[in-house]
């Protein structure tokens, strides 16, 4: 078996996409991550673009000692000298060259004959080989290139000195088979093609950049240009996630190679990615998304409850997912149902109460589309009757950049009515603390989401907390097409459920269950 070398651009091509940019803190956090994932090489950015990239490349170049930084530069020696002055501090640093081979780029955006783009590219190694032992070039649009010139390039510049030689689908547009048969054709077509390593680095305008990965790879390909989440320009590139768990999932398909990723700082890291950027991937994103491990239909919680394997290919727990999360939706049965309420603690619950509780639970899978941990307690809880709900009666608030912000807040707490008011860092902070003046508590907010539910200016805006009561996690939501109001409504959501698991075990405690 061949090692499959993991070169993670997440800081360079996902970076560069409108908006996914990092400060040179938030790359330096991220590579740390990337580096306890076990990527073989970081491109940590492009030196000569920016005197930020060049600052991020310098410090991921101090800071990160377990994989090779890279910096990418164009064919130019100004971009070379950037790009070997950043990474001067590294133990083991890269330099990235490139430049682009198809017929479309050399006339209209290089204004180059194909000879002359060939003797850059040479000239553009041999410079870079100054700085470093380690060059990769990168014939820009590969994928588009004239083949017979393609492989000359290829041929020339490892004569030169490029130790890895990487085949960018630069515009996404290959086919799965046609992309594996160009890695083919170079193999045999490159009479020093032993001499370095072929790289490739797909786009997906088509969603076909992990195929088109997979299939290079089968063909010989030993490294990957991947990102996290799948981040980059356009539609972005390869999914690192994507391509790593495919080839240990299909390990006796892909036989021929492994990767030293730990699979199990997957999730962790493209988690840390969506906090930094503040951009989330969509639930049911393979392998990192939501419901990568959920179950929702009835007959796939049977059988999984049954035996694991029948509708799961890998464990939550190889990716680092917290938990194989069974969301309850409207297509659950009975089964999916009573595993959940016994997994969240509820193990008493007798077939008549859950009759009742199913029966209640499929008219609220009805209205609401996903139906989370907290739903599925309040309803339980709602059983009992006995437990105290707090309403919002009436907020106003007053907020400016001119003033300290203030908040009244109304509620009605078990039939009586509570006013307080409370300034605050800002509406929200102030309306909050008024909340919880009135109720008599102190929550510590641990998360805080907001995002529109649908498009427009007036669109309806859902907020999801996290609070923590008294060490109790309880998270609410609240939607409004004021995000005051429905920030106070998750934060009253939160409140009530954690009140209402309190009582409902209290009484449990009580009756000796
Ligand atoms: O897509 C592309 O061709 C690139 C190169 C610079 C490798 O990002
Ligand atoms: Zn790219």
């Amino acid at each position: 078996m061949e090692k499959l070398i993991i070169f993670d651009t997440t800081l360079r091509d996902g970076e560069q996409a409108p908006g996914f940019s990092m400060t040179v803190e938030e790359k330096v956090a991220m590579a740390k991550q990337l580096e306890k994932l076990g990527v073989d090489v970081i491109e940590a950015g492009f030196a000569a673009s920016s005197e930020g990239d060049f600052e991020a490349i310098n410090q991921v170049a101090q800071e990160v000692k377990g994989c090779i930084v890279c910096s990418l530069a164009r064919a130019l020696e100004y971009d070379i000298e950037k790009a070997g002055e950043a990474l001067q501090p590294a133990e083991r640093k890269r330099i990235h060259t490139f430049i682009a081979t198809s017929p479309i780029h050399m006339k209209y955006k290089l204004k180059m004959t194909p000879e002359q783009v060939l003797e850059r590219a040479v000239s553009a190694v041999k410079y870079a080989r100054n700085f470093t032992d380690d060059v990769e070039f990168s014939a820009e649009d590969a994928f588009r290139s004239d083949r017979d010139f393609l492989f000359k390039v290829i041929e020339a510049v490892i004569d030169a000195g490029a130790k890895t030689v990487n085949i960018p689908d630069t515009v996404g547009y290959a086919i799965p088979e046609e992309f594996g048969q160009l890695i083919a054709d170079i193999k045999n077509n490159v009479s020093n093609i032993d001499k370095a390593i072929i790289s490739v680095h797909c786009h997906n305008d088509l969603g076909l950049a992990v195929a088109n990965s997979l299939s290079a790879i089968k063909k010989g390909a030993r490294q990957a240009h991947l990102t996290i989440n799948g981040i980059g320009e356009r539609a972005g590139n390869a999914a690192l996630e994507e391509v790593v768990m495919a080839i240990k999932v299909r390990k006796d398909y892909f036989n021929e190679v492994y990767t030293e990723i730990n699979t199990q700082e997957l999730y962790r890291t493209s988690r840390l990615l969506c906090r930094i950027t503040g951009s989330f991937v969509q639930p049911n994103k393979a392998i990192v998304g939501d419901n990568a491990f959920a179950h929702e239909a009835g007959i796939h919680q049977h059988g999984i409850l049954a035996h694991r394997e029948t509708y799961e290919i890998m464990r939550a727990e190889d990716v680092g997912f917290p938990r194989s999360k069974m969301v309850i939706g409207k297509h659950s049965g009975k089964h999916g149902l009573k595993a959940r309420l016994e997994e969240l603690g509820y193990k008493n619950i007798s077939e008549e109460e859950l009759n009742t509780l199913f029966e209640k639970f499929k008219m609220l899978a009805d209205r609401k589309k996903e139906i989370f941990d907290e739903d599925i307690e309040a309803l339980l809880l709602e059983e009992m009757k006995d437990y105290h709900y707090a309403k919002l009666l009436y907020f106003h608030v007053l907020s400016g950049n001119g003033i300290i912000p203030s908040s009244t807040v109304k509620v009605d707490i078990d039939g009586q009515e509570v006013v307080a008011t409370s300034s605050g860092d800002g509406p929200i902070d102030s309306a909050l603390k008024a909340l919880e003046k009135a109720l008599g508590i102190t929550g510590r907010l641990k998360d805080y989401t907001i995002r529109s539910l649908s498009a427009g200016k007036d669109a309806m805006g859902e907020v999801r907390v996290v609070v923590d009561f008294d060490g109790n996690i309880s998270s609410g939501r609240g939607t409004s097409t004021d995000i005051i109001e429905a920030s106070v409504k998750a934060y009253l959501d939160a409140y009530n459920k954690y009140l209402a698991k309190k009582t409902f075990m209290e009484k449990k405690i009580t009756e000796g269950i």
